[in-house]
């Protein structure tokens, strides 16, 4: 793992420059030195992670920024409330957060805005050599996930992408069972996002207290593309058990998309005639499937299914040759996950994954247990926001970086790639220029 040293050369003197090795780590419980931070985006989810990161022991929010003035008071009042100083506000424009880092009492920058203003907007934080943690959705191209990759091994500052169902409790259980080998060799996973949007979808209303009306991000993008493009809920921590870019890669994807009949059902059932978002014409198709194949030999089935009446599921599985792990439906509790090793358990028959869970516990779930069990989406954001900060602190490069970033990122426009050409086979670049051969594992060490 990789430590960042302070270097001059980026603009505003903060953290820059890869030097020696040191893993990310936990963070000291009596280390005090403050972490500054702005916040780009504070709709529904920006808000949920500003109150998550004021949780963090000395963590200061110097400056926030959004466009829609409700959102941006709200939060300069939230931290008002709790940290008793209000942050300098920005939101003008709509390139206001350039503004916001220029400021040089920043260390780092968390972006919770539209999908397609995360790379551009990390990309610029980068440059302005701040730690950056960005929020999760699908790249708007390869060449973007390239130019994210490119400005990392420019100016070295750590980006993270805050995926944070790597960080559930099962899935690090999981990964720690991976890496134990009890699965022997894995062989196939599957994961996807299985949530029903419709509503969401078609009226275009982000989570947050009312941004910007109808027409959103979500609408847009289902509206003019047909692909996957939410791929990193269920890629990320499928990702981690495989080493994606760490000892293997994704080597090539094909992509299958059904008919599109789910946004406009909902739309005539639910929506008045007239109504300007009844009759909409969807490019998304309601289920789209995706085979990755990895370098190794292992490939991953991936599922966005948002279009379509259904209880939530992410659909993870990891099967490998001593046995499998499989969510069975709610994918919000690990009580819904079941087991099968062979030889341990009963012959054919799975078996509840509770115990397992407990007795392969990740270190990091054990040490941070009570803190996160309290924050939002299960503890994840808590666990990743801490990590985030944790990385600033002690100057080391983020658990998540701009390579896993890129290639989880990326299957969003090479499944349309596919998609659009009779699901042919896709080759998947390599953003890590061949150093996953040798790279090692980053994410769940302590
Ligand atoms: N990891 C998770 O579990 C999770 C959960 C929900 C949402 N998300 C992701 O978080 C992101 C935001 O989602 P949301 O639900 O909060 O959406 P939202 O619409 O509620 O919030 C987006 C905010 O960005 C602001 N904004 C738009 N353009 C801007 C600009 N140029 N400069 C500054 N601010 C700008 C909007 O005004 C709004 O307040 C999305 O990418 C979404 O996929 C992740």
């Amino acid at each position: 793992m990789i430590k960042i040293e302070r270097r001059s050369f980026i603009r505003n003197g903060l953290a820059a420059g890869i030097a020696l090795s040191a893993a990310p780590t936990i963070i000291h419980a009596n280390d005090d030195r403050p972490v500054r931070l702005g916040f780009i985006g504070i709709g529904g989810r920006g808000t949920g992670l500003l109150k998550t990161a004021m949780r963090l022991p000395h963590v200061a929010i110097k400056a926030v920024c959004d466009t829609h003035k409700p959102n941006l008071k709200t939060a300069q009042n939230l931290v008002v409330e709790t940290q008793g100083q209000k942050p300098e506000g920005y939101g003008d424009h709509e390139f206001s957060y350039l503004d916001l880092l220029k400021r040089d009492d920043l260390d780092g920058v968390v972006i919770a805005t539209p999908w397609e203003l995360h790379i551009p907007m990390t990309i610029a934080a980068m440059k302005a050599g701040k730690y950056v943690a960005t929020e999760v959705g699908p790249a708007s191209s390869v060449d973007e996930c390239w130019e994210l990759v490119n400005t990392y091994e420019e100016t070295r500052a750590p980006c993270m992408l805050l995926e944070n169902y790597c960080y559930f409790r099962y899935n690090m259980a999981v990964l720690n069972m991976v890496r134990q080998g009890l699965f022997g060799e894995v062989i196939h996973c599957s994961c996807g996002y299985g949530h029903d949007l419709r509503a969401r979808i078609v009226l275009g209303k982000g989570t947050g207290p009312k941004p910007k009306g109808e027409g959103d991000y979500r609408s847009r993008h289902n509206q003019f593309r047909n692909g996957d493009l939410y791929p990193t809920h269920g890629m990320g921590p499928i990702a981690q058990c495989l080493n994606i870019q760490r000892g293997n890669r994704f080597q090539h994807l094909t992509s299958t998309a059904s008919k599109s009949r789910g946004l406009s059902k909902w739309s005539k059932d639910n929506l008045e005639p007239g109504h300007k978002r009844r009759d909409i014409s969807w490019a998304q198709g309601d289920i789209v499937t995706t085979t990755l194949k990895c370098f190794n030999g292992e490939t991953v089935v991936l599922t966005f299914d948002t279009r379509l009446p259904r209880p939530m599921s992410f659909m993870y599985q990891v099967q490998g040759t001593a046995g499998m792990w499989m969510q069975d439906g709610d994918s919000s509790s690990r009580n819904k996950s079941v087991i099968y090793l062979d030889g341990k358990s009963p012959h054919h028959q799975w078996e509840p994954f509770n115990p397992y869970q407990e007795k392969f516990e990740h270190p990091i779930w054990k040490s941070y247990l009570h803190e996160a069990e309290t924050s939002g989406h299960g503890g994840t954001d808590f666990l990743e926001l801490r990590e985030f900060v944790s990385s600033i602190r002690n100057k080391t490069t983020t658990s998540i970086d701009a390579y896993d970033a890129a290639a989880w990122m990326a299957i969003a426009p090479l499944s349309e790639a596919s998609i659009s050409t009779g699901s042919s086979p896709i080759a998947f670049p390599d953003f890590t220029d061949g150093a996953w051969m040798t790279n090692k594992p980053i994410f769940g060490l302590v």
